[in-house]
């Protein structure tokens, strides 16, 4: 159904009186009022607003539109609501035409590509060749056909030939990057004698491949698809569909590096095993990861570029909420090197019993190669391990810390890491009360009442940095309140009606509507001051908390620190904007 067709409907139909069909209604200023027929209640908290075309609930937040409204309240379909309410209208709907993706024609071409290749493995003498070469390595029937494997055919146009004789365009070809143009206007084929590996995206459709030589001389190992339309390299993880299930029982996902990394896991029994191609791990891939599970376990190659890729990618993934465990290999090997050595009952074997904690892997990576009489490699190592640390629990900053001074024999003080806020005393409380910080909290509501801040007040700040009891339960109701009504402007009768708990909450509240008669901002910039002001406080209690501590502490190192924090709180100031 065309949008237009939606809200013409949602405009429309009398919400007042659908609604009355299934309750009875009171009218309460500019809107309705009645018991809500989602869930139990005695005192009413369904609102009909015939202004907005709402009928919601401010308790449980059941409704909502007309056709929301009347889809929930019939449990039926969102297009069975529409076009009964569209019959009852007047309104016509036409059937709608399918849906047609404008890329299904390329996912058809790289479906046939893929079939192609995958003939071309099994049914030509190159082909057999390669096919030799996999099992070689281990693979069988099953495994080929579980990831698809093909190969491109030596012939210039091979894959260009099949693909005209399927009507597909030319211009699809090259868009895909499959198909080239030389000099004198021939076509053809940009993978030639390769072992194909199509690469799928989480809708299991084929969007890019990657061809492996098998010569020992060729200049390039792997040629992978360019960027297209449908190919994003930073945007894909191989073999993240088919890791998706695996996942669940195995409980965690492993990342390697290259094609047959996942393979060899895949045959060891772990079938959750993605990879990236050949690049940085990107901030989206490890999202995509996140899908699939919580628990990430980084199975790179033992060498030293493996080592350092582990390294890159431990933020990436610490940043998308992953846990993350990892593989150590000996020898220098990747997990498919091992596996040929070892077999796969040993390398499924190092899952429980090789792996680290981020931590511990950057700590024995940094340690290597520095000499602890050496200032530059002192702070070197404090460097890198402030950053792996970022963000860690206090329990094991002070583990580190101990461990460094225990088998380092240096002091490293990991503080710069601490993130979290000292908690806050009852007498720190009492002095900035009588600074007077909450009267920002104070106007910060009567903001709040009007829509105009509404999103930039939800946007920069959060609850946590309302510090006055009362503001922050009003901030928390008027949020709420909003969030349930979705209207753009309080109506303040039904605020009350919902929120008010007694005398002396309306009395507050109708104090700072009071207040708010007298207030203006004018600019994005007072705003924005006014946000600092807010936050004000918070500065203030993390710089008497560091003054306290500076006199307390008796380290010269744990002094600096302090004294640079402070320099650093009291650089910001207090923030000069007088409410005029
Ligand atoms: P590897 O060299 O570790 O590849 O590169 P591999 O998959 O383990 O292959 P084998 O074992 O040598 O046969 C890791 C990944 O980097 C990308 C590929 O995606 C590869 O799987 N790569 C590598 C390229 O894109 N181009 C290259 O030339 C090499
Ligand atoms: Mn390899």
């Amino acid at each position: 159904m065309e949008n237009s067709v939606i809200q013409r409907i949602n405009e429309e139909t009398d919400i007042v009186a659908l609604a009355s069909e299934f309750m009875s209604l009171t009218k309460r200023g500019k809107n309705y009022m009645g018991l809500c027929p989602f869930h139990d209640e005695k005192t009413p908290s369904f609102s009909v607003s015939p202004e907005k075309h709402l009928a919601k609930c401010m308790g449980c937040g059941k409704g909502g539109n007309p056709i929301t409204f009347y889809q929930q309240i019939k449990n039926i379909s969102f297009k069975e609501a529409a076009t009964d309410l569209a019959k009852r209208l007047g309104i016509e709907v036409k059937e709608e035409k399918k849906q047609v993706d404008p890329n299904e024609r390329l996912y058809a071409l790289m479906k046939d590509t893929n079939e192609f290749y995958q003939f071309a493995l099994m049914n030509s003498e190159a082909g057999n060749e390669a096919y030799k070469y996999l099992l070689n390595r281990g693979l069988t029937d099953e495994d080929i056909k579980h990831f698809e494997i093909g190969f491109s055919p030596s012939k210039p146009d091979g894959l260009y030939q099949l693909l005209k004789s399927k009507k597909h365009s030319v211009t699809d070809m090259m868009a895909l990057g499959l198909v080239k143009q030389n000099e004198e206007g021939i076509y053809y084929d940009v993978f030639r004698s390769r072992i194909m590996f199509p690469i799928k995206d989480e809708h299991d459709r084929v969007v890019g491949f990657s061809g492996r030589t098998t010569q020992k001389d060729e200049v390039a190992k792997y040629v992978n698809s360019t960027e297209t339309v449908l190919f994003k390299k930073g945007e894909i993880v191989y073999h993240y569909l088919e890791s998706k299930r695996a996942a669940v029982k195995q409980k965690h996902v492993i990342l390697a590096e290259g094609f047959f990394d996942v393979i060899a896991s895949y045959k060891s029994g772990l079938e959750a095993v993605v990879a990236t191609m050949g690049t940085a791990l990107t901030t989206h891939q490890a999202e995509l990861i996140k899908r699939l599970t919580d628990h990430v376990v980084i199975a790179y190659d033992g060498d030293k570029a493996g080592q350092n890729a582990t390294l890159k990618a431990i933020p990436v993934l610490r940043k998308a909420g992953l846990k993350i465990s990892i593989l150590s290999l000996p020898e220098k090997l990747d997990p498919d090197e091992y596996t040929k050595k070892y077999g796969y009952e040993k390398y499924k074997a190092l899952y429980d019993t090789n792996l680290t904690d981020p931590y511990l892997f950057g700590y024995n990576m940094f340690i290597k190669n520095k000499d602890f009489q050496r200032a530059d490699d002192i702070l070197e190592f404090k460097k890198q391990m402030t950053a792996l640390l970022r963000g860690a629990d206090n329990t094991v900053l002070e583990y580190y810390q101990r461990k460094i001074f225990n088998e380092l024999k240096i002091k490293v003080y990991l503080t710069d890491t601490i993130t979290e806020l000292p908690p806050k005393k009852k007498e720190e409380l009492k002095v900035i009360r009588s600074k007077g910080y909450f009267a920002f909290e104070h106007l910060l509501i009567n903001l709040l009442i009007e829509d105009k801040y509404l999103d930039k007040i939800r946007y920069y700040i959060s609850l946590v940095e309302i510090h006055d009891k009362d503001q922050k339960e009003l901030f928390k109701d008027i949020v709420n309140y909003y969030e349930i009504t979705n209207e753009s402007m309080m109506d303040i009768e039904n605020f009350l009606a919902h929120y008010a708990k007694n005398k002396v909450y309306v009395q507050k509240f109708m104090d700072r509507i009071e207040f708010q008669r007298k207030m203006t901002i004018r600019s994005d910039k007072e705003f924005m001051k006014f946000v600092d002001a807010v936050k004000e406080y918070e500065n203030f209690l993390l710089l008497e908390t560091y003054k306290k501590k500076l006199v307390e502490t008796q380290l010269d190192n744990e002094k600096n620190s302090y004294l640079e924090k402070i320099h650093e709180l009291s650089k910001r100031g207090k923030v000069a904007w007088v409410w005029k």
